[in-house]
C-alpha cells in the first residue's frame, strides 16, 4: 500500500468524518470499531471490529498502521502507554489524552494560569468528603456571585451532559454521600453570558493555526446548534484565539484540540471575562460546521497536523450554522431526506448512519447564509424535519426570528 495508514481508535461519527476527509488526500484509513459503534463502518472499507479495550486487539490494530488516532478517548491510557513505549506513533500522545480527565485539565490549567471557574477535586470512591464540597457551596453562596447552586461533574466518562448534574446546597451532600464512582469536580453554577468554542490545531513541528471562534448553544448540557461567527468584539474574540492556542500548547496538542468558553461577567467594556470550560483532544461536535464554512475543516486538518503536514488555512464564511439532528427514539431521519432538502435546498446534510435512539446525536446540518439568524433559522428547520418534528416552515422562521 502507498501513503500513510491512519488508524482509529473507534467508529463512531468523527471517524465517519476523518475518513471522509482522508481520502481526497490519498490517506488510507483504517478503523477499530466495536461490534456495537455505528457510522464509520458504512463508509470505511478497512475495519476491524473489536472492542478497543480488547489489548490484544488494541496491540495488532496499533502495529498494522503508521499513526494511531482517536475517535473517543474511553480507552485504556495505561495499554496506550505501553503501546507508546514500543514504538507505535499515537497522535495525540497519552500525555494529551490524560487531559480528557476534567480534573486533571483543571489542576494543570490553573496552574499554568489558564482562567478557569473555581473548583474542587473530590477523590472518587466511596470516601468522597461531603463536608468539603458543602464548605465549597457555602464560600460561594455567601460571595453573593452565585446563587450557591453548584455544578457536580464527573471527572471521565462524561459527554453531552452526561455526567453533570445541577445541585443545590442539601442535594449536593445526599449526591456526595452516595457516590461510588470516578473524582469529582465541583464548581459553581455561573451565570453564563453565552459559551463560545475554539478550536486549533497544532502540528508535532510546531505549527499552530486557529480557526474564527464559534458560538455554542446547549440545550440540557448538549450542544445543540454552532454559529459563525460568534456574536463578540474583537478584544474578546482575540482573547479566546489566546487562550486557545495557550491550551494547545499546554496539553502539547498533536492534531486538534476544542476549547469549550464560558463568557462571564459584565458586558460592559472590559468587563466580560472569559474562562476554560473543558476541553477535547479531538475534532468535536463545535466544528462539524467547518467542513463547509471554512477554507480546511477540523477532520482534513486533522490528519494533516497528525500526519506532520503542513496545515491548510482556516477563513470562514461569512455567517453559518451547524444544528444536530438528535434521536427521538423512533423516526428514522434517514426516511426524511428528500423532505428536509425541499425545505431547504441549500442545506448540508450529514448522517451518521446510526439508530435514532432518544437524545443521542445520529447527524448534523450545515447550512451558509447572508448573516447568522438566516443561517440559524435554515439549519434548525432542517434538523427539525429530519428528526420527524416536522415543524411548518413559517412557524419555525418566526420563532427563532432574533435569536441569534
Ligand atoms: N459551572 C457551570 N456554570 C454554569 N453552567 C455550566 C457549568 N458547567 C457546565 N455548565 C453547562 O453544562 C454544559 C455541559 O458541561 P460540560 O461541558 O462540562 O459537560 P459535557 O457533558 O462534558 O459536555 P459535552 O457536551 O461537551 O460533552 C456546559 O456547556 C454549560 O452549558
Ligand atoms: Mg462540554
Amino acid at each position: 500500500m502507498t501513503g500513510p495508514v491512519v488508524g482509529i481508535v473507534g467508529g463512531g461519527q468523527l471517524a465517519r468524518m476523518l475518513a471522509e476527509a482522508a481520502t481526497p488526500l490519498g490517506i488510507h484509513v483504517r478503523v477499530l470499531a466495536a461490534p456495537s459503534d455505528e457510522g464509520a463502518s458504512e463508509v470505511v472499507p478497512d475495519v476491524v471490529v473489536a472492542d478497543p479495550d480488547d489489548a490484544d486487539a488494541l496491540r495488532a490494530f496499533a502495529r498494522s498502521v503508521d499513526v494511531v488516532t482517536f475517535d473517543h478517548e474511553n480507552v485504556d491510557h495505561d495499554l496506550l502507554r505501553e503501546l507508546e513505549g514500543d514504538g507505535v506513533v499515537l497522535r495525540p500522545s497519552v500525555a494529551t489524552l490524560e487531559h480528557s480527565d476534567k480534573a486533571h485539565q483543571r489542576r494543570r490549567f490553573s496552574a499554568a494560569g489558564i482562567p478557569v471557574p473555581d473548583f474542587l477535586v473530590l477523590p472518587g470512591g466511596s470516601d468522597v468528603d461531603a463536608d468539603a464540597a458543602a464548605a465549597f457551596a457555602a464560600r460561594h453562596r455567601d460571595s453573593g456571585a452565585t446563587s450557591g447552586d453548584v455544578v457536580v461533574k464527573a471527572s471521565r466518562g462524561g459527554y453531552d451532559g452526561r455526567g453533570v448534574w445541577i445541585l443545590g446546597e442539601e442535594q449536593l451532600r445526599q449526591f456526595v454521600d452516595s457516590w461510588s464512582g470516578a473524582p469529582l469536580v465541583i464548581e459553581p453554577l455561573l451565570r453564563l453570558r453565552s459559551e463560545l468554542a475554539v478550536l486549533v490545531a497544532r502540528r508535532p513541528s510546531g505549527e499552530v493555526v486557529t480557526w474564527p471562534v464559534l458560538e455554542t448553544i446547549q440545550v440540557d448540557g448538549m450542544c445543540n446548534e454552532v454559529l459563525l461567527p460568534a456574536p463578540i468584539g474583537e478584544a474578546l474574540r482575540a482573547r479566546a484565539h489566546a487562550i486557545g492556542v495557550q491550551v494547545a500548547e499546554e496539553v502539547e496538542a498533536c492534531g486538534v484540540v476544542a476549547v469549550e468558553l464560558f463568557v462571564v461577567g459584565a458586558e460592559a467594556d472590559g468587563a466580560e471575562q472569559i474562562l476554560v470550560n473543558e476541553i477535547a483532544p479531538r475534532v468535536h461536535n463545535s466544528g462539524h460546521l467547518t467542513i463547509e464554512a471554512n477554507a480546511t475543516s477540523q477532520f482534513e486538518q486533522h490528519l494533516r497536523a497528525i500526519l506532520d503536514w503542513p496545515l491548510g488555512p482556516t477563513d470562514g464564511a461569512s455567517a453559518a450554522a451547524m444544528a444536530n439532528v438528535v434521536g427521538n427514539g423512533s423516526d428514522e431521519p434517514r426516511s426524511r431526506q428528500a423532505e428536509a432538502l425541499a425545505a431547504v435546498p441549500g442545506a448540508h446534510l450529514h448522517l451518521y448512519g446510526k439508530s435514532p435512539r432518544a437524545e443521542r446525536k445520529v447527524g448534523h446540518v450545515t447550512v451558509l447564509a447572508a448573516d447568522v439568524a438566516a443561517a440559524r433559522r435554515g439549519a434548525a428547520l432542517v434538523a427539525d424535519v429530519l428528526a420527524g418534528g416536522g415543524t411548518p416552515i413559517e412557524e419555525a422562521a418566526t420563532s427563532t426570528e432574533g435569536r441569534s
